[in-house]
């Protein structure tokens, strides 16, 4: 599936653009495909791209100054290519027994999964996953060379026939997201090593959204020990508050992490992005506290969809998929208008907000109430 333009790109909105003479000269693959559009626009509310809402302390704020300019009279050098303390604090961070060998750290977990893409998929090769789920999956794969199968899920957005699904595609990569964006719900293990036993492949795990599972879901870093294809990616961009850091990284096999040393760019990761990084998980305990908050906040709002007579999938991310609307382009607009700006994404007639701070949770509910007179 090829994402939906949303905006268009003020790259291709020139006037000036001789775009048919570089159009012809693209690689035919891409040519078709759309950038990945989700509306930056300065509205008072922004419950659009998942952020944590919550901007770094005072006391956090002064962590990073200090860590930027510890290595301030650095920046003549190169970085360290191999993030190697960065990785030991991440293993120590995900536990699990968790060494540096076993984790690799790049620009967002989107550059981890270009970078397991460039390495585990490329031209001949096919990487599968079940739709809906995150647009870019399928973007990196098509930039890639890759070949995107696209699987389904069940009504209710399980995989209970993902299994089936890897056995007759035989991907060389599938992506299992768990929690999953858009819908919110979560994986169990046991499908999740069924899924593994089934592929020939690797299996990537996509636990962008891990640290918002309700009590009790436990995260695919317990099925690492003798699974040598499974791989399970995280992001500091969601439960740290760190999106703006770009920091994604992964666990997987030491061979895994061997693979994407042939594929990344040299310094890849840039000193002060390291830096950053390392000042935000010494100092995790504050972030990560806001996520107990917007768990609870994430349930309220779910309760109140449901008790105003909407459909909404059971969500263990930080954001809530609701519906079903007619004309859900409508209500994205009417919310707009309203100052609210969510993503006009999912399956047909829903829609998905992030939970905010009370303040624009409460703006959200305001504008719904408004717009659909609820
Ligand atoms: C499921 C999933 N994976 C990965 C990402 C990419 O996150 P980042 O590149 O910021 O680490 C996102 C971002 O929204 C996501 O929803």
């Amino acid at each position: 599936m090829t994402p939906a333009p949303e905006t268009p790109s003020p790259l291709t909105a020139s006037p000036m653009s001789t775009g048919d003479a570089v159009r012809g000269l693209l690689r035919p693959d891409l040519r078709h495909l759309h950038p990945y559009g989700a509306p930056q626009l300065d509205v008072p509310v922004q419950l659009n791209t998942n952020e944590n809402p919550y901007s770094p302390s005072d006391a956090l704020r002064r962590a990073i100054a200090g860590a930027v300019a510890g290595v301030a009279g650095t920046l003549n050098r190169y970085p360290d290519r191999d993030a190697v303390d960065l990785r030991k604090d991440l293993a120590d961070y995900l536990g699990h027994g968790l060494g540096a060998p076993q984790v690799w750290a790049a620009n967002g977990s989107n550059e981890v999964i270009q970078q397991l893409l460039q390495a585990f998929g490329g031209p001949g090769r096919t990487a599968l996953g079940f739709e809906p789920s995150y647009s870019m999956h399928p973007l990196i794969s098509q930039v890639t060379g890759t070949r995107w199968a696209e699987g389904s899920r069940d009504a209710d957005y399980g995989l209970s026939t993902a299994a089936a699904q890897v056995r007759a595609h035989q991907p060389d990569v599938v992506f299992v997201t768990s929690p999953n964006n858009p819908t919110g719900t979560s994986v169990p293990l046991a499908l999740i090593e069924e899924v593994y036993d089934a592929a020939p492949g690797l299996v990537v795990v996509d636990e962008a959204y891990a640290e918002f599972a309700r009590a009790g879901t436990p995260s695919a870093l317990a099925l690492l020990p003798g699974r040598p294809r499974l791989v399970v990616s995280r992001t500091m961009s969601k439960a740290f508050a760190a999106a703006g850091t770009r920091l994604g990284y992964l666990a997987a096999d030491p061979a895994v992490v061997e693979a994407l040393l042939l594929v990344r760019l040299p310094y890849h990761l840039s000193t002060v992005t390291q830096a950053v990084a390392r000042a935000a998980i010494a100092h995790r305990d504050e972030p990560l506290a806001t996520v107990a908050a917007l768990r609870r906040d994430r349930d309220d709002l779910v309760t109140w969809l449901r008790g105003h007579g909407l459909t909404v999938a059971d969500s263990d991310a930080n954001f809530v998929l609701f519906g079903v609307f007619a004309d859900r382009d409508a209500v994205w607009q009417g919310l707009l208008d309203r100052g609210v700006l969510i993503r006009n994404t999912g399956p047909r007639g829903w829609l998905r907000v992030t939970v905010g701070t009370p303040a624009e949770n409460e703006a959200f509910k305001r504008a719904l109430k408004e717009d659909r007179d609820l």
